[in-house]
């Protein structure tokens, strides 16, 4: 089976000023959310979408839901986790309960708050993550990237050629995410920020899809102008 995870277990600090989390403002006519989980839910290759929204959401991501896309038994709302990872495993662990998890299952997570994910961004994480076991989508670096270890001094300039701004969907089998999360040391639970990084921590590849620049994650406020901006430009 294929599924897809949609990230919504965040409150959105960075968006300050309101105490509603960013991936349920309103972009043109409908909540952020919405418009990310209608590109995966219309994709006929993928048969069940997570949904993994803060606790207190729930009701509320459920209610939105009926409203704008009407009743749809593919459609899963859960809980969400402390961290991004937990949300990832929260979803991970409900497929496994409730669907079991064989050499084919496959998912792709991706950030709630990234409405733009493209058709051809979401067939090209499935085939990758099918042939490779695992892919992140991601766009060439365009600014030059300044390492520096103590926030005061530059310490290398790398090659931006070798550089890429990570976005998503990333996509995996999930047996192969499992068993390789399942050998984490404590240690090494503890640095993991990413879900790919498990596999290059691991010594696994991690295949490049392609993204594109209007994919963008609303992050802060600004970024909920261009979104709109992206949208008006027509966009869906
Ligand atoms: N996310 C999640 N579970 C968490 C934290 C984040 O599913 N415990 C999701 C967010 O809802 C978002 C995506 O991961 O769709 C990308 O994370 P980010 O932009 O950092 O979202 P927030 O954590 O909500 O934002 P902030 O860091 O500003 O609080």
């Amino acid at each position: 089976m294929i599924f897809a995870a949609i990230l919504a277990g965040g409150i959105g600090s960075r968006m300050g000023g309101t105490d509603t989390p960013k991936q349920f403002l309103t972009l043109g006519n409908k909540p952020v959310i919405i418009h990310t989980i209608e590109k995966f839910v219309i994709n006929e290759k993928i048969d069940k979408t997570i949904v993994l929204i803060p606790k207190n959401f729930i009701n509320h991501t459920v209610n939105l839901i009926k409203e704008y896309i009407g009743e749809n038994g593919d459609i899963i709302v859960i809980e969400g986790g402390e961290t991004r990872n937990d949300t990832i495993m929260n979803s991970i662990s409900y497929i496994e309960e409730n669907f079991g998890i064989d050499d084919e299952s496959i998912i792709l997570t991706h950030d709630s708050v990234r409405p733009f994910v493209t058709h051809r961004i979401i067939e090209d994480n499935i085939s990758a993550a099918r042939k490779y076991g695992a892919c992140d989508t991601v766009i060439p670096a365009t600014d030059t990237i300044v390492e520096s270890v103590n926030g005061r001094t530059v310490e290398s300039i790398p090659v931006r050629d070798y550089y890429y701004q990570g976005q998503t969907p990333q996509s995996f089998n999930i047996k192969k995410l499992f068993n390789l999360i399942n050998s984490l040391t404590e240690e090494e639970s503890n640095i993991l920020t990413d879900a790919c990084k498990i596999f290059t921590l691991k010594d696994e590849d991690v295949y490049l899809v392609d993204g594109e620049v209007t994919n963008i994650k609303i992050t802060y406020p600004y970024d909920l102008k261009l979104a709109n901006t992206i949208l008006e430009d027509g966009h869906d």
